[in-house]
């Protein structure tokens, strides 16, 4: 088939070479984006009497039946044909002959691919937007229906002090608004048209750019048709947006992960998001959270790849750009099904309450509420620390918890106790009173929540 290029050229281009410089076979994705851009563009045309009302019309009548035709799966794409640009072009003019030849005026696939690109991204914004405000409202309900559920905080992953479940779990759900507001914001920059900018200086033709912008929903046009056709910050940014989401997805699941083993026995995950041993028939493994955790390298990678083919390109339209496409499907295509499936596991775990609790009381959990009472009654915080952590050793050495100690031996720590100390020893003494704003209390937690609902 001859090239829509092959104008200047003698001889065929290699089988090896059309293979090897192809992008049809990825590029394929954008062909609805690549359509609705076009049909824009053609408008515009048609508006500006560059070409003829009548054509622009049989123009965009071909493309629609071109964008039904590939959705029936009708369409055979040809790699001879390089990328989706030239396919849908090229069937265009298949349909309705050389007028079709018409549509590429006052354009270049340099600011073709940039505008399918950004109508990509804008769309998987918005996906994706729609699935963190999934996850965060699970998060949310999961945390409004177990308010009442203690369980120990760490540092270090060692016990530290007794927090609420739902405290925890919205710590989770302010990563992921922050992601969604990330992706959002995002938007400001992918949503320009790069249309126009043609191959990279513009083009003597009197087009009209805000028409297009209008047409295809963007807020404004590029203003430097250079920085237009070699700008892939944008991408760059979707994905640094993904693998902070990604990263944020790997610790809830290497949460969960740890707190579904025996050792923990904090969680059941759900049966149905869970997978058995080939060989050990007792085991229930947490392969779905395991695999959550494991993706964060593929998008990290997706990053790194972007990066590195950005720098160093020479201004303007270079075609190492061509391989923007696969790490930025291969980011779309990770997070969108990671999210998908948390959101749906998360209001399905099942949380072992009793166990929760009982570890939030045990291990001393609660020495800085011991510390805090002294301060209460005048002791300064450094000697209270060292009063509390004599009585924390005093109790290692007799085996005996915090509440087990006698007020006479209270007193000989510390002549400042008296038989109120025992009201800040339990677990759920020590939550409720953590009630400084953003603390773990339940008063405030549910006051957090009822916020959290509000900003989304
Ligand atoms: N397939 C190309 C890409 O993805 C489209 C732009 C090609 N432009 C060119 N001058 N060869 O980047």
């Amino acid at each position: 088939m001859k090239k829509p290029w092959a104008g200047r050229f003698t001889e065929q281009t290699s089988k090896a070479v059309e293979a090897f410089t192809e992008s049809i076979s990825f590029d394929r994705r954008l062909w609805r984006h690549d359509i609705d851009g076009s049909i824009a563009h053609a408008k515009m045309l048609a508006k500006q009497g560059i070409i003829p009302k009548n054509d622009a019309e049989k123009i965009v009548a071909g493309l629609q039946e071109i964008a039904r035709e590939i959705e029936r799966g009708d369409i055979h794409f040809r790699t001879e044909l390089e990328d989706i640009h030239m396919n849908i072009e090229m069937e265009l003019i298949k349909k309705i002959g050389h007028i079709g030849g018409r549509l590429h005026t006052a354009r270049s696939r340099n600011d073709q691919v940039a505008l399918d690109l950004r109508l990509y991204l804008r769309a998987e914004t918005h996906a994706i937007n729609d699935l963190l405000g999934a996850l965060t409202s699970g998060l949310a309900d999961t945390a409004e229906k177990n308010i009442d559920v203690i369980m120990p905080g760490f540092t270090h992953l060692q016990r530290a002090q007794p927090v609420l479940l739902a405290h925890h779990l919205m710590a989770y759900a302010h990563m992921f608004e922050r992601d969604r507001q990330r992706f959002q914001d995002g938007l400001k920059r992918i949503n320009i048209l790069p249309l126009g900018s043609c191959a990279l200086a513009g083009t003597s033709l009197p087009i009209d750019r805000g028409y297009v912008a209008k047409l295809l929903g963007f807020d404004a046009v590029s203003e430097n048709s250079m920085d237009s056709v070699s700008d892939r910050d944008f991408a760059i940014e979707f994905v640094s947006c993904a693998a902070i989401c990604i990263m944020h997805i790997s610790r809830l699941s290497e949460d969960l992960i740890l707190w579904s083993s025996e050792e923990f026995a904090f969680v059941e995950l759900p049966d149905a998001f869970t997978t058995g041993s080939s060989i050990m028939p007792q085991k229930k493994n947490p392969d779905v959270a395991e695999l959550m955790r494991g993706s964060a390298g593929k998008i990290y990678g997706d990053l790194m790849n972007l990066l590195t083919l950005m720098k160093g390109l020479p201004l303007a339209y270079n075609r190492d750009m061509q391989h923007d496409k696969e790490p930025v499907f291969q980011a779309v295509d990770v997070l969108t099904r990671t999210l998908t499936i948390l959101a749906d596991m998360v209001p399905r775990i099942i949380w072992k309450k009793e166990r929760l609790l009982s570890t939030a009381d045990a291990s001393f959990s609660t020495a800085t509420d011991v510390a805090e009472y002294l301060v209460r009654k005048g002791v300064p915080f450094r000697t209270a620390h060292e009063v509390t952590g004599k009585m924390v050793r005093f109790c290692i050495e007799g085996d005996k918890k915090l509440a087990e100690i006698t007020l006479d031996e209270f007193k000989r720590f510390a002549p400042e106790i008296s038989k109120d100390i025992y009201s800040v020893l339990s677990a759920r003494e020590s939550v409720n009173a953590r009630n400084s704003f953003g603390g773990t209390a339940p008063a405030m937690v549910k006051e957090q929540i009822k916020r959290f609902r509000k900003i989304r």
